[in-house]
């Protein structure tokens, strides 16, 4: 009989994903103990399509539990922007609901903190000014404003930037402002959406660090989709990973590498075994598709020789 060993004797190595050290499996039983701060129960949406409904959502149901860090992944079209929205209440579902801190949400709400893949800074404000324009909006005088959103900026280590407009910062800069601007109106949920997606590699892995770091200090719970496996594995306690058409839970992972995490901890053993089940999960039929699909690509070199 041929075992999977005799393919690929180092990744057999590797331990079970579920298996938690003494230390990984407290934290989660401490984390199951916390107070529930957002429960989604059911939730389903369909979308008018051009030829029938197009379910995006089906049945997802998850309880998230006070500052914990959720990552959601799946493949493109899953639907994890619709349910950024739903719980965001940027639009409404149409079965099941969420409930945060046990009321429903019925639509948006400065209790909930939003940071999407776009920069969504306004241009004509300093860095200052648009983290104190929540705060302004919520009614608070405006130098009580400056000296929070101070704060915030403080915490994202842009001080020095505070008079900067954003056209004067790098990519990375300005989602660290926007996270600021998020954090300053105190939700309880903080729900990104791809927020590192448009960041070169060493850029994000900065960001993901800062997050890191900002989520150690501040009392928020973390809601955050990502397309990237390591990335998802760094930040969450757990992943939400969903499959599409329509989009489903497929499995809920409780990540064994322990906190507090750092890039080094790629390489370990438990962080591996999650990176290979997640690779199972969303990549299981790559290989034979790149195999069976080539691209109508037309020739366009006039130079006689193949590349390849
Ligand atoms: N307003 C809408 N009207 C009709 N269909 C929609 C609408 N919004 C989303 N959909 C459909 O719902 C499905 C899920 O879309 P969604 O944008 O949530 O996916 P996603 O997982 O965020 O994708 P990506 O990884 O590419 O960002 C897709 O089939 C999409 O075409
Ligand atoms: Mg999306």
């Amino acid at each position: 009989m041929v075992s999977p060993s005799d393919s690929d004797p180092a990744a057999d190595a590797l331990p079970d994903y579920r298996r938690q050290s003494p230390a990984v499996a407290a934290r989660f039983a401490a984390l199951r103990q916390r107070p529930v701060v957002l429960e989604i129960d059911r939730l389903g949406r369909q979308f008018a399509g051009e030829h029938g409904p197009v379910t995006a959502l089906r049945d997802i149901s998850l309880q998230i539990h006070r500052r914990e860090f959720v990552c959601v992944i799946g493949p493109s079209g899953c639907g994890k922007s619709t349910f950024i929205r739903l719980l965001a209440g940027l639009d409404t579902p149409t079965s099941g609901r969420v409930l945060l801190d046990g009321k429903p949400v019925t639509g948006p709400g400065p209790d909930r903190g939003m940071v999407f893949q776009g920069y969504t800074l306004f241009p004509w404000l300093s860095v200052t000014r648009n983290v104190m324009f929540g705060l302004e909006m919520q009614g608070k005088a405006a130098t009580e404003a400056e000296r929070d959103a101070l704060q915030w900026i403080d915490l994202v280590g842009l001080r020095k930037f505070a008079h900067a407009y954003p056209h004067q910062l790098s990519g990375g800069m300005k989602q660290r402002v926007a996270i600021a601007r998020a954090l300053a109106a105190s939700p309880r949920i903080l729900l990104m959406d791809e927020p590192f997606g448009a960041l070169d590699a060493q850029t994000r892995a900065q960001m993901q660090a800062h997050l890191l770091e900002i989520w150690r200090n501040v009392d928020v719970t973390i809601f955050f989709i990502t397309h990237d496996l390591d990335e998802a594995i760094l930040l969450a306690d757990r992943i939400l990973v969903l499959k599409a058409n329509p989009g489903e839970v497929q499995e809920l992972i409780e990540v064994p590498v322990p906190r507090p995490r750092r890039l080094d901890q790629l390489t370990t053993p438990e962080f591996l075994a999650t990176r290979r089940r997640l690779d199972e999960l969303i990549h299981p039929k790559v290989a034979a598709h790149v195999a069976s699909e080539r691209l109508p690509i037309v020739r366009l070199t006039q130079l006689g020789d193949d590349v390849e």
